[in-house]
């Protein structure tokens, strides 16, 4: 459930018109729901009722928008971070560094010394050398780690390859087989205090199945450190439940994820860990945009509308299918392909899609835009960088500018040795 509805046949962000927001910041421009993305955070919690020890942390890479990061962490979220910036922002946001998690498969040393000196709650090591070297590092500040393994456990998600984590010839993780071994390794390291493994097998999964498979493994190895004598109290089981992003799209719920891990993990006795993204953030953000033109096409029209793929990458990357509804729908529909101005037939929104009819000057949305949207944006073509507006009942603000391609312009210099 979000808070963009129709009202008098408009469509709203909780009670404001979207076309005031296009008239007073312009678009394209993405528009978020407070009150849907406080629902969503308290709707993942429930979920997880029966887990008796747990922590969140939003995994900060989907919308990590200041303003969208300091409604979490008042719902008592924390981060899953995957860089110096993204932990910056965390703290920044007012999230506890003692609830950050830090994961990414190429922490830099330097990143490794900062989530030290921030003090975060726990580093995600994602190979041995990464592990001894955060061990050095610690030691040299006199210093002790808090860290889990990632594990790939080998399990297809069954989602676009693209964002699939957890086969074995995924960059991520050590392989589930020889994990046992580097844990008892750096388990022995001074400066490091290994408590557990984590997992993420990719993300948009809309079965639970290779979920449970994967928890599975993870728990009989578990089983294992702890017969070989490791104290394992945390466990991270990552992210990647699926939202739905077409109307009849019917992904697990969040409950049903809850009961299920519930269920598999109800004898490990250990501290849960879990990183969601989208399924907090997706359906709380709306692209809203404008259509330039709609031209006549070799089957269909082509509608133009300002956004492009630059604003929204997901469709060219994924072929990802957003949801495009008219913000003053006549009733009438068309067949048509929604594309943007970037010069690139990849800059396709939708492909012969059925949608509300529009004509230029009209307003419309992407849908299902909060996660993985604004933060994903790029000035390729110099255009501008997109902004991002936060609603809140009947109020609103700006919680990221648009920067505009001048601004971007003027960070560059042409040598004065090119004459
Ligand atoms: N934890 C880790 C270690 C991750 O790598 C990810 C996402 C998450 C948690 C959050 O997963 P989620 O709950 O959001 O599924 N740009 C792509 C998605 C990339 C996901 C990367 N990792 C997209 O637009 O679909």
């Amino acid at each position: 459930m979000d808070h963009f509805q129709y009202r008098d046949g408009v469509l709203h962000a909780e009670d404001i018109p979207l076309p005031r927001i296009a008239e007073e910041i312009g678009t394209p421009v993405y528009v978020y729901s407070r009150a849907t993305l406080e629902r969503h955070a308290q709707v993942f919690r429930d979920a997880l009722k029966d887990v008796p020890k747990k922590h969140i942390a939003f995994a900060i890479k989907c919308n990590p928008n200041l303003g969208v990061l300091r409604v979490l962490a008042r719902q008592g979220y924390g981060a899953d971070v995957v860089s110096g910036g993204e932990l910056e922002r965390a703290i920044a946001a007012g999230m506890a560094a003692e609830d950050i998690v830090f994961s990414g498969v190429g922490k830099t040393r330097a990143e490794l010394a900062l989530g030290l000196d921030r003090g975060i709650g726990q580093f995600n090591i994602e190979h041995e050398a990464e592990g001894v070297a955060l061990a050095q590092i610690a030691l040299a500040k006199e210093m002790t780690a808090r860290a889990v393994l990632r594990v790939n456990p080998d399990v297809d998600a069954g989602t676009h390859a693209k964002i699939s984590t957890g086969k074995a010839e995924n960059k991520f993780g050590v392989g589930i087989d020889v994990a046992p071994e580097i844990f008892g390794r750096l388990a022995g390291l001074p400066g490091l205090q290994m408590r557990g493994i984590a997992l993420h097998i990719g993300s948009q999964l809309t079965s639970l199945d290779p979920l449970e498979a994967a928890f599975e493994r993870a728990g009989r190895l578990v089983a294992d450190l702890r017969a070989a004598g490791h104290s394992i109290t945390h466990v991270d089981l990552g992210g990647g439940l699926g939202v739905p992003y077409r109307p009849d799209d019917n992904p697990p719920s969040p409950a049903e994820y809850g009961a299920m891990v519930a269920r598999v993990t109800k004898d490990w006795d250990v501290t849960l860990l879990f990183e969601p993204g989208r399924v907090i953030a997706g359906n709380t953000g709306v692209l809203l945009t404008e259509v330039l033109w709609v031209k006549p096409g070799a089957t269909n029209p082509f509608v133009i509308v300002d956004a492009a793929m630059n604003d929204l990458a997901r469709p060219a990357l994924y072929d990802a299918y957003h949801d495009f509804v008219a913000v003053k729908p006549t009733g009438d529909k068309m067949t048509a392909s929604i594309v943007g101005p970037v010069c690139e037939t990849g800059d396709t929104f939708a492909r012969d899609r059925l949608v509300d009819a529009v004509e230029a000057g009209d307003l419309a949305v992407f849908r299902t835009a909060g996660a993985y949207g604004a933060t994903m944006a790029s000035t390729y073509n110099s255009r501008s960088l997109v902004p991002e507006v936060l609603v809140d009942g009947d109020r609103y603000i700006v919680v990221a500018d648009r920067i505009a391609a001048g601004t971007i312009m003027a960070a560059e210099r042409v040598p004065d040795w090119i004459d």
